[in-house]
């Protein structure tokens, strides 16, 4: 089976295991455990900022951040697919109180001009007073697609002339840098918190970091404590995070390049693929434009031996390379996905249907 439904089911390498046992560990809720405070330090200065903070998910550093940079009540402009929106539980109106205000867009990129005109008048007694712009690079929903930091400025910039706070929810931040080659800390500094997950492209078991200033930084390790994600021993996964920083960035490329070979082979075999869309490790299949609903196609793909997932839009797959993916798998995946979604009726195939998640 290939498994191409998303980038956080990678296995830790075994020079990543070997990191894994030999780190050296401590209380890390008294903030003795070295690795953890190490990678910490690591973050802050990859993300441009003045303090990082360790956690177990970037679900958790996400909704920390905007916990954070807002007040009960206040609101947060996202686009309408953002994880932080979409795939966290309503956790901004759970954990934060907050109402959430989405922008409709193509990809998950947003203008400066959608930021000005979603803002509430202040001075409204009756409106929830906008308070946060959250950008998501790159952004999954979209189909992993980069900000350009030029955009990125014009929405900041816009966000700060109306007095909002800002979060850059960079779960997959160092895609977006290996394929356009603007440094993390160019991204991190327009922001005033910044998330950056370990266990997606970069291959560790869990584990996420968050950045800021340190009077930020201070108050997210409250809530950290507060949300239940003060650990112990973390360095443990700690070494799997500074070992990922050593090895798995640079290699991102090769996911990049592995997504871009399986969109083009897939395009060659007639099969719907917008070959724009592919910037980073993900290729969205149209497998509505084939006339088959995603149910069908995911069914299909399974008993033909290849896994995807769930897009965000209807009858839109969704194939993700990562680091247990191989170019060979890769030109295999070109010969298995249109032999699987042009063959027999979905009737016809055996097994149960599958779980895409
Ligand atoms: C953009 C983005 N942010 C945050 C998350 C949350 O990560 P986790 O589920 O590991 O907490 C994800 C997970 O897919 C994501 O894609």
């Amino acid at each position: 089976m290939i498994d191409l439904r998303t980038d956080t089911i990678t296995q830790p390498t075994a020079a990543m295991r070997r990191a894994i046992a030999e780190a050296v560990v401590g209380d890390e809720q008294k903030r003795e455990d070295p690795t953890v405070i190490a990678l910490e330090e690591r973050g802050a200065e990859l993300l441009g900022h003045e303090e990082a903070v360790f956690v177990p998910t970037a679900t958790m550093a996400n909704q920390i951040a905007l916990r954070t940079l807002t007040e009960p009540g206040d609101e947060v402009i996202a686009d309408g697919a953002a994880h932080v929106f979409r795939y966290e539980l309503g956790g901004p109106a759970v954990h934060s109180g907050l109402v959430m205000k989405s922008l409709e867009t193509e990809d998950g990129r947003f203008t400066a001009v959608q930021v000005r005109e979603a803002v509430s008048e202040s001075g409204d007694l009756h409106m929830a007073p906008t308070r946060l712009v959250c950008v998501e690079n790159t952004h999954n929903g979209g189909g992993g697609r980069v900000w350009p930091l030029g955009q990125v400025r014009e929405v900041t910039t816009e966000a700060r002339s109306h007095g909002l706070a800002t979060h850059l929810d960079g779960a997959r931040l160092l895609n977006a840098v290996v394929a356009g080659g603007v440094p993390a800390a160019e991204y991190g500094r327009e922001f005033d918190t910044v998330s950056l997950c370990l266990s997606k492209g970069l291959g560790c078991p869990l584990g996420a970091l968050i950045a800021g200033s340190q009077e930020r930084m201070a108050k997210a390790r409250r809530l950290k404590h507060l949300f239940g994600g003060a650990m112990r021993q973390a360095g443990i996964v700690a070494s799997a995070g500074l070992h990922a920083l050593d090895h798995h960035v640079e290699r991102l490329a090769d996911d990049h390049a592995n997504a871009r070979r399986l969109a083009e082979g897939l395009v060659e075999a007639g099969m719907p693929v917008d070959l724009e869309q592919v910037e980073t490790n993900f290729v969205l299949l149209d497998v509505g434009a084939l006339g088959l609903g995603a149910d069908d196609a995911v069914t299909r793909l399974r008993a033909g031996g290849i896994l995807l997932s769930y897009a965000t839009r209807a009858d839109v797959l969704r194939a993700v390379t990562h680091l247990d993916v191989s170019a060979q798998d890769v030109e295999r995946a070109i010969e298995l996905v249109p032999r699987a979604l042009t063959g027999s009726p979905v009737s016809e195939l055996a097994g149960p249907a599958p779980t895409p998640y």
